[in-house]
Formats: structure tokens, C-alpha cells, sequence
């Protein structure tokens, strides 16, 4: 198990000589990273401006506020239409943007060079990492990031701390530096209800963290709306809640799993701050922007993970869950902005289909540093060092379709995974390992409801 904790020891203990040798490579390798392309990229990530409330706090609401739709079912819960039969769509007759079904088949679609795939890449199409029980779940496909530590200093491996996988030519692949010894892998995450997520205005989110007990409290991260020029908004998406938009992080994971450039990431990703140029023949932007449009629109259609038989040892179980302080971070229940409100720097406005929906994803969507962060800030920069080691509350909501826990994957039981809290979940881990048996087991029967 990749633990930041042991890493800082043996750096400590690697002494003097050791640091000297690793601080003149440290020269060479700073200056690549710090490549044009690189730096430019970097900047879409800067955000500018202030932060929209978007609407009242609807944490509480007890207005006219419907359940929303929740199934494993591939159905539109009504932002884009159906559309055509999905076994009737091929190549040649798909129509990005139309509806559900084409966004679907565009999602789920299998890249090549001739498309703009690579040099560096992770897989060659998003469904390859977001298909459980259905198109746009969770799955065991981890990626990889690392970076190094000097003088308290973060430091991302040159090129940026993912380290792609796979690339199209065998000298584009990318290699870990051995003194790059923060390492971690973060596991692929759900997709599914994802609009909802996307439809929770920031004061609900800020609200949330404002009620948490302040030994619990989560951090909620400001982050850059790309398709707003860079406005902040709280966020949501992704291990580090480093995204609030979707189509932004539709752009992000186009060119950061698949090495496709957008409108919005117009340049390539370096090999390991190498130059790419000789080796990527399409013309940049790769994709003209509806691609990841389309992927957005998937993903914003998507009912939220349905839960499983609630008998009454669930119920009890959630009795339990609550009284062991669990729900303060997993919280049940969040209701959407209403319609009509203004989201994503206002790019966006909450259509019905998403508004005043109440969700329960069993998250706050908020950083917190429970023991496990991984090292690896969501920039390398002053203002961030300290998301380095924090983690978004994992969402539970589709928990009993996963065996492979938190950021990392490397817990293969829930019971494995609550032993993992400590930080500021200790207080509520020590509740839990207070309960009676009966109340331990029914616990377990809730989360296997999830
Ligand atoms: C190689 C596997 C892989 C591929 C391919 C991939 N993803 Fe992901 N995806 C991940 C991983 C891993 C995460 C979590 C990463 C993190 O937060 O550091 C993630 C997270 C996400 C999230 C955040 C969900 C949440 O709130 O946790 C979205 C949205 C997303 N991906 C969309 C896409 C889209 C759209 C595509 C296709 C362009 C795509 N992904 C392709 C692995 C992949
Ligand atoms: C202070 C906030 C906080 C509290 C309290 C808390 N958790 Fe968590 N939980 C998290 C975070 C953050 C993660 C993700 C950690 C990681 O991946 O490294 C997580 C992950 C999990 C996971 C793994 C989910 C997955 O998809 O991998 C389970 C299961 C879980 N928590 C159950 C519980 C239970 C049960 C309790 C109460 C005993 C609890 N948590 C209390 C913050 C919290």
C-alpha cells in the first residue's frame, strides 16, 4: 500500500548525500515539466473571479422537492430525450447531441490514432473505465500519479502527476523516476446521477460544510469552470473534488485518459514533459468540442445508483450509521437548485428534469483528511499543498456493486475500509467500533443496501 506517511520517512532517512543527488536532478527535471504546452495547460486549471451562490441553501428544503429517478436501467431521466434504439445506432448514422442514446453510443465509442488517441493515453474509450451493471458506473481500472516531496515542496513527476499508461508509440511511453516516490492509483468512480451532482447549487454544498461539527469539517475547494473562462464554483467531481462543471471534466478526461484535445484542452499532453509533436498527426483541437458535449449530456441524463431491498435491519442499520457520526460526511440527503438557476459560472441553467430533486448520494462532496490522502495536491501550488492529504467523502450510493474501496482500490472489505478512517473520522470510528454487534451487522446489511 502506497502510504505518503512512510514515503516522508524514507525520505528523511535518505539523508544529505541522497538529497543532494536527488536536488540536482531535480534541476533538470523542473525545467521540463515547465514546458510551454505545459504551462499553458496549466493555466485553463487557474480559477478567476468570485464564486456564485446559486440560489438559496436547499439542504433543508422541504418545498416541492421530488425523488429523483434512480435506476440501473440505461433510460434518460429526462434532460436529453431517448432517442433512436440504441442497437440501431452504428458509425454512420450516430448523431451526437440528439439524444441519450447517441450520447451513449458516443460515450462508449473506441478511439484510434485517426481520431486523435495519444501519444499518451489510458484507455481508448470512456466506457472502459465507467461501465458497472451499466454504461457510466464505476470500475476496478485504477490510473496512476506520482510526484516527489523536496524541502516540503511538492513536486509533480515532469509532464504532471498522472502518468498515462499507455501510449502509440513505444518511445512515448511514459516512466515513473525512481525519486519520484509519492506514488498512488486512484480508482475509476461512478458516473451515473452525476447531473444531480452537478445541480446542487454552491451555498447548498458551503451550507452543508458550515453545519459540520469543526473537528469533522470539510474543505470546500474553489475550482476552475472552463467553459465559464476559468469562473470558480465549489468542487464536486473526481477523488480531489477538482472539477464542478462536467463538460469540463469531460474535456480533462478526453485529453488526460485518452490523449484527445477540445476546445477547451486545445494542447497535447507531453510524454513525461517531452514534446509530442512528431508523433500526434491530427490537428489540434482533435475533437471540435461535441464529443465532449456529448459526453456531458450522457452523463447529465443519468439516473442516480438505485438501492437494494430495504428490509428492517437496513433501516436500523441507517439508524447506526447515523448515531456513529458516519452520516456527518456521508450525508443521506441534498436537494438540487430549483429550475431555472444559473450554475457553472453561468454557463449552465438547472433544467427540470434536474431541479429540486432530493439525492442520496451519501456524500458531502467535500475534502477531508481522514488518514488516507494520497500525497498528491490538486495543483502543485502554495494554495493547494494542503489537498495533498485530503479525499472527497466517497459517495456510497452504489457501494453493494463495488469490491474494490476507496481512492486507492486497496480496501477489499467495507469492514477493511472503516478501519482505514482515522483523522477527522476518528471520533466517528471510534463510535463505530463502540456499537453492539447487532447494531455493528446492521450497519453492514444498510451499506450492503447502497
Ligand atoms: C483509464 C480509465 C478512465 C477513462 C478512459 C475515463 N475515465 Fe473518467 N475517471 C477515471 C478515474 C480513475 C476517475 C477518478 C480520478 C480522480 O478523481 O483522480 C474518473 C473520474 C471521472 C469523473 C468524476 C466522477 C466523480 O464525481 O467522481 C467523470 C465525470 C469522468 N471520469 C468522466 C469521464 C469521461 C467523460 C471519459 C471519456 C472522455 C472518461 N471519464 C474516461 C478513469 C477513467
Ligand atoms: C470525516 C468524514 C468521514 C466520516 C465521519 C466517515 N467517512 Fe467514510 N469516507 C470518508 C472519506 C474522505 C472517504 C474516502 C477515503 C479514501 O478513499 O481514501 C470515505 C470512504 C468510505 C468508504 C469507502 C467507499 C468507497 O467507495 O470506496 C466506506 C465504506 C465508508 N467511508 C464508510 C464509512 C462509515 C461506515 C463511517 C462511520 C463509521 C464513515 N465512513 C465515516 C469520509 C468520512
Amino acid at each position: 500500500m502506497f502510504s505518503t506517511a512512510i514515503t516522508r520517512v524514507r525520505w528523511r532517512a535518505g539523508g544529505a548525500a541522497l538529497a543532494l543527488v536527488i536536488g540536482s536532478w531535480t534541476m533538470v527535471q523542473t525545467q521540463q515539466p515547465q514546458s510551454n504546452v505545459d504551462q499553458v495547460r496549466r493555466q485553463r486549471f487557474i480559477r478567476h473571479g468570485s464564486t456564485d451562490d446559486e440560489g438559496p441553501d436547499t439542504a433543508g428544503n422541504r418545498g416541492r422537492v421530488d425523488e429523483a429517478p434512480a435506476a440501473f436501467d440505461s433510460l434518460t431521466n429526462g434532460y436529453s430525450e431517448q432517442g433512436p434504439a440504441f442497437e440501431s445506432l452504428n458509425e454512420g448514422n450516430v448523431v451526437k447531441l440528439r439524444s441519450f442514446n447517441d450520447n451513449r453510443f458516443v460515450f462508449e465509442e473506441v478511439e484510434g490514432m485517426a481520431d486523435g488517441l495519444g501519444p499518451t493515453y489510458n484507455a481508448q474509450s470512456c466506457r472502459e473505465c465507467h461501465q458497472n451493471i451499466v454504461t457510466g458506473g464505476a470500475s476496478q481500472v485504477t490510473e496512476h500519479r506520482t510526484g516527489h516531496v523536496l524541502n516540503g515542496e511538492f513536486f509533480e513527476s515532469p509532464g504532471g502527476s498522472l502518468i498515462q499508461s499507455r501510449s502509440t508509440y513505444p518511445e512515448m511511453a511514459e516512466r515513473v523516476l525512481d525519486q519520484d516516490d509519492i506514488r498512488t492509483f486512484r480508482i475509476s468512480t461512478n458516473t451515473l446521477g452525476a447531473g444531480y451532482i452537478e445541480a446542487i447549487s454552491n451555498s447548498t454544498l458551503l451550507g452543508i460544510r458550515d453545519r459540520q461539527p469543526e473537528s469533522m469539517r470539510g474543505t470546500a475547494l474553489l475550482v476552475s469552470v472552463f467553459e465559464a473562462e476559468s469562473l470558480s464554483r465549489v468542487g464536486r467531481f473526481g477523488w480531489k473534488s477538482q472539477h464542478a462543471s462536467l463538460q469540463s471534466f469531460a474535456a480533462d478526461a478526453y485529453l488526460n485518459e485518452m490523449g484527445v484535445t477540445s476546445p477547451l484542452l486545445p494542447a497535447e499532453n507531453t510524454s513525461s514533459g517531452r514534446d509530442v509533436s512528431g508523433y500526434d498527426p491530427v490537428a489540434d483541437p482533435e475533437d471540435d468540442g461535441d464529443d465532449v458535449m456529448a459526453f456531458a449530456n450522457f452523463m447529465r441524463s443519468t439516473k442516480a445508483p438505485p438501492r437494494g431491498p430495504i428490509t428492517p435491519d437496513v433501516r436500523s442499520g441507517e439508524t447506526a450509521f447515523t448515531k456513529a457520526g458516519c452520516a456527518v460526511c456521508h450525508v443521506a440527503s441534498i436537494t438540487t437548485a430549483a429550475q431555472g438557476t444559473l450554475i457553472n459560472g453561468g454557463t449552465l441553467v438547472v433544467p427540470k428534469a434536474l431541479a429540486s430533486k432530493a439525492i442520496h448520494p451519501y456524500s458531502d462532496f467535500l475534502l477531508h483528511d481522514i488518514g488516507t490522502g494520497d500525497g498528491i495536491p490538486v495543483l502543485p501550488t502554495a494554495e493547494h499543498a494542503s489537498t495533498a492529504t485530503q479525499i472527497r467523502t466517497a459517495p456510497l450510493w452504489g457501494l453493494r456493486t463495488r469490491n474494490r474501496l476507496m481512492h486507492d482500490g486497496l480496501s477489499f472489505t467495507k469492514a477493511e475500509a472503516i478501519r482505514r478512517h482515522g483523522g477527522q473520522a476518528s471520533g466517528s470510528k471510534q463510535l463505530f467500533d463502540g456499537l453492539p454487534d447487532a447494531q455493528k451487522t446492521a450497519l453492514m446489511a444498510f451499506l450492503d443496501s447502497l
